[in-house]
């Protein structure tokens, strides 16, 4: 999460929306990311994301993963979601990212005790062709920022074996959605993709997939937005390394935002599942 700039919403273009993006996600090896993030949400997993482990355990649930199938994270960040579902299945996990520095803590998970089943490659994940078909493809909190939403789940498509299944976890337009939202989400983290959850859904079955189902989990974005501003509110009085006050109050400002707008159902959160349609029933 970035301060507010000052700089005018309609100003920021996709470019500079996405080099937002590449400065954000630059970043999210740093100690604010730790502490109010990843300790604070997801149990010390470098997760930038608010669907975090109860998302991943639903995609192992619901896609039997277990050791010798595979799985598709499409951003994948740090690597942390394919570590975990990896360990906790013993599943092959294959990561795409775009930025190169979020790769690199991906690469330092192959040293892990489940390194040997993890794969991470640099690429966008729009037009990448993965290697190979997946049982299970997710995207979590990643759609929203990518210019082109249709050509991801295109891509996503292609990734997915023919009795695969895609998850998405991520950022939607709610019911009070207006254009204020959208200016300052894409000033203040480089938001280009904030739709309406149906539009998406229907954009899953133009996009080949089936039995597509959906779930408004806007109370986790809530319950992860107030658990971080208890932290930023409230943190160590001796500030960990790394974490200024000037950091803080630029946190406070944006997550309470995000509160606030979640709340008011200008921003949504939702889960999806889908199967590949030559599975469907
Ligand atoms: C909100 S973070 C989520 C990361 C990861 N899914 C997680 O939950 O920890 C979004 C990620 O998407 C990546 N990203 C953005 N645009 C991308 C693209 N076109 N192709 C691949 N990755 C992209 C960003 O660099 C960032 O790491």
């Amino acid at each position: 999460m970035e301060p507010f700039s000052g700089v005018k919403s309609a100003s920021v273009t996709r470019a500079a929306a996405q080099r937002l993006q590449a400065e954000i996600y630059d970043k999210a090896g740093t100690a604010i990311w730790r502490h109010a993030v990843y300790d604070v949400l997801h149990g010390g997993w470098e997760l930038a994301c608010i669907g975090g482990r109860e998302f991943l355990d639903t995609v192992a649930t619901r896609s039997g993963l277990r050791s010798g199938t595979r799985v598709l994270d499409l951003g994948c960040g740090s690597g942390a979601a394919c570590q975990y579902l990896s360990e906790k299945t013993g599943c092959w996990a294959t990561g795409i990212e775009i930025n190169k520095s979020q790769l690199r803590m991906a690469e330092e998970r192959r040293s892990s005790s489940v390194g040997s089943l993890l794969s991470f490659y640099q690429g966008d994940v729009s037009h990448h062709p993965a290697p190979g078909k997946y049982d299970a493809v997710y995207q979590l909190d990643t759609f929203s920022l990518l210019p082109d939403f249709e050509a991801a789940i295109d891509a996503a498509h292609a990734a997915t074996c023919e009795t695969g299944m895609l998850f998405m976890a991520d950022l939607v337009a709610g019911p009070h959605f207006d254009r204020k939202t959208e200016d300052l989400a894409r000033e203040l983290d480089g938001f280009l993709n904030l739709r309406p959850p149906a539009q998406i859904a229907g954009m899953l079955g133009v996009g080949g997939f089936s039995s597509v189902r959906s779930t408004d989990r806007t109370e986790q974005a809530i319950r992860c937005n107030s658990l971080m501003l208890d932290w930023l509110e409230d943190p160590p009085e001796a500030l960990p390394a790394g974490v200024t006050s000037s950091l803080l109050t630029d946190w406070i400002r944006a997550t309470r935002w995000y509160l606030e707008r979640f709340e008011h159902g200008a921003l949504g959160y939702y889960w999806w599942e889908a199967a590949h349609r030559a599975s469907a029933p």
